[in-house]
Parts: C-alpha cells; structure tokens; sequence
C-alpha cells in the first residue's frame, strides 16, 4: 500500500498568512498540520509516500525533507503537479509514483481524531470485494463540500455510496465527504474518464461516482471522531482548540520558570522557553526559546518558536515565530498572527493607531 498526500493549493482563504507560507505548514500545537497526516499514515505501517506540491512544493520539501526524520525506512518523492487542476488529476500525476498499487490518499490540510490504521488494513484485506472507501461526517454548511448520498446493508450494518456530487446547489443529504480515501487501481480509470467540473477542476468526488455507475463497490464509514478542513482561520483554531484537548504537561529539562509564574492545567513548554511573572492556563503550548514576562496566556493558545511576550493577556490564537507582542492595554482573543509580526503599545504622541499590515490583513479594533 502507498500513500498520497495532496499538499499543492494556493490556500487564498488563508491570506496574508499563506502569502508567505503553505497552508499545510501552519501549526497546531506547534506542529505543522502536514505532519498529522504524516504520522497518521506511518502509523498505519505505509512507509511509500508521494507528496503532490505546486507553488509552495519548496517551502513543503525543506520542512519534511526526505522523510529521514521519521526513519531511515521512510520513502518521501515529490511529485509537482504544474497547475491546481483537481484531485483527480493529481491522481493522474501521480500515476508512475503510484503504479497499480492500492493506496491512501490524504489531503495535507485535512486534521482528523480517528486512527485510520484499522481501516487502511482492511482495504488491504479486502480489496478485491471493495474498490473505494470514503469517510463522512455530518456539517452544517453541506454546499461546501462534496456529499454523499448512502444505504446500509442491513445483513453486515456496511455503509454503500448510492450517488455523490461535488459542492451542490441543493444537497440531498448534510453528509460531506471527508479529505481522505483509500482507492485501488480502478480508480485510474475512473480519472481518465470524467471531465472538469464547473471550476475547471478533475473532481475526486466525479472520479468516484464513475466507480459506482460502473459497478465497482464503493463502501462509506460515518467518522465518530471530529474532522476539520483547516482551509480557514475559525478552521485553523478550532482544529488548535481540539489538537491542543489531548496534550498531556510536558515541560523540557533546560527551560526557566521562575516562583512568581503559575501554570495551571496541561501545558507544554519546550526547550529553552523562559516564563517570568506569568500565568499560563493550559491547555496552551508553548515553543522553544519563546520568553514570556508578566503575561497571561489562556487556554487553547499555541505560542511559536522564539516568540517574546511582555506585559501582555492572550487566548486561543495561535501566534507564529519570532513575534514580538509588547505592552497591550487589551487582550488577544481568536487570533492567528503570522511570522515576526511585532505589536506593541508605544507612547509617542500624536497617540493614534500605528499600522503595516500586508494586503488581505483583517484586523478587529477595540
Ligand atoms: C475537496 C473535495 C471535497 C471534500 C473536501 C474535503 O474540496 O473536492 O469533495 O469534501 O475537499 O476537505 P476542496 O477543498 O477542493 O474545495
């Protein structure tokens, strides 16, 4: 078995933040969403993993390399794929990687709860009785996404896919079709059959319901666990909020606290940070070398690397490295603040608002 991780995309609902990074590389817990895919796939014993990049294929490679720092027996390949064309065509480009193995495909930006192992070892099993396995959960919002209409077998309680269709107008049913599906090799057939959807795009969603116009058995599992698409910032902090749920304390050897700080619940501190005078209230993480003094940090907050709080209250927002946040009369809530962004109450007067915030900033004043 292979995987496929989908890590292209421009990330615009991202902006200004993925400006300058890959939405796949934000962190949640001070680890970049890409890596739960990761790691989630070597758990499930595939060690094959080809990575589809477009624009930020650089930024993508220099962060996971060659997949060495999981183990020695860890495959990455890059595979390009020049133009965001769809997911069905990056099957396609991914063709030789993949050859007619069966394989996981995985958006890199997609975070889900539940272990995928039982199931990646069951489509092994199985295969030749089931040529496709989706993953769905309930939203609220079903226009967004691709949906699934499905029946139970009521011999087994197995889930079948009767129809899908991508982003429609007048869903039939709230059940989204989550970022991550096992196919085996009919599905190379199926990408070479459809055509683009009304975006321009080789949709997996077309891809699959070709599968069941021909036949081929398409099986569905309703996710118990919570799944996020972390394409938007409320996205991008509720999946923190969730990741950051099951951290346990862990505070590294060599960092400093000093007898005036409190740490209250689960909290990581990584190596080198230094807290003086302050109130961490976990869940909460926060990076190496970051230095904080006579601040509150509130739950569900992930500080980055190298980042320098003083005299400052924040909660659930994730602040990324080297900030420097200084002096604040008022406290950060829901916030993502991107790389070495500096905020800081000055006194030199006139005393009026002081900005330079790249295009797309959304910035909410008191
Ligand atoms: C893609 C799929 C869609 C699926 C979603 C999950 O949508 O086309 O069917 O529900 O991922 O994240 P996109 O992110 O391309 O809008």
């Amino acid at each position: 078995m292979k995987a496929l991780i989908l890590s292209g995309g421009k990330g615009t609902r991202l902006r200004p933040i993925t400006y300058t990074r890959a939405k796949q590389l934000l962190p949640l817990a001070n680890k970049p969403v890409l890596f739960y895919a990761i790691e989630s796939i070597l758990a499930a014993g595939i060690l094959d993993i080809g990575i589809i990049i477009g624009d930020t294929g650089q930024a993508i490679q220099s962060e996971i390399g060659d997949g060495s720092f999981w183990g020695s027996n860890v495959r990455i390949t890059y595979i390009l794929q020049k133009e965001p064309l769809g997911l069905a065509h990056a099957i396609q480009t991914a063709k030789s990687f993949l050859g007619n193995s069966a394989f996981i495909m995985y958006l890199g930006d997609n975070i889900i709860e539940e272990n995928i192992t039982p199931f990646v070892a069951a489509f092994e099993q199985n295969h030749d009785q089931c040529n496709c396995q989706i993953f769905l959960k309930p939203v609220s919002n079903p226009r967004e996404f691709g949906i699934a209409e499905v029946f139970e077998n009521s011999s087994d309680c197995t889930l079948y896919v009767k129809k899908l269709v991508e982003k429609p107008q007048h869903p039939d049913s709230n059940m989204a079709l989550v970022g991550i599906y096992l196919f085996d090799a009919s599905i190379f057939h199926a990408v070479d059959e459809i055509y683009p959807s009304q975006r321009g795009e080789l949709e997996i969603t077309d891809a699959i319901q070709w599968l069941i116009d021909h036949r081929y058995i398409v099986r569905a599992y309703k996710l118990q666990g919570y799944w996020i698409d972390t394409g938007k910032m409320e996205d991008i902090l509720e999946a923190n909020r969730l990741v950051l749920n099951k951290l346990q304390t862990n505070i590294s050897e060599n960092t400093y606290i000093d007898s005036k700080s409190q740490l209250q619940g689960n909290i990581v501190i990584q190596r080198g940070a230094e807290i003086r005078n302050s109130v961490i209230r976990g869940p909460a993480i926060i990076g190496e070398y970051a230095h904080l003094e006579n601040t509150y940090i509130g739950p569900f907050t992930s500080v980055y690397h190298n980042v320098v709080i003083c005299n400052s209250e924040i909660e659930h927002s994730i602040i990324l490295e080297h900030c420097s946040i200084y002096d604040l009369p008022f406290r950060i809530e829901n916030s993502l603040i991107g790389r070495n962004v500096k905020i800081h109450a000055s006194s030199i007067k006139p005393r009026a608002y002081k900005f330079m915030l790249g295009d797309h900033s959304d910035l909410g004043l008191l």
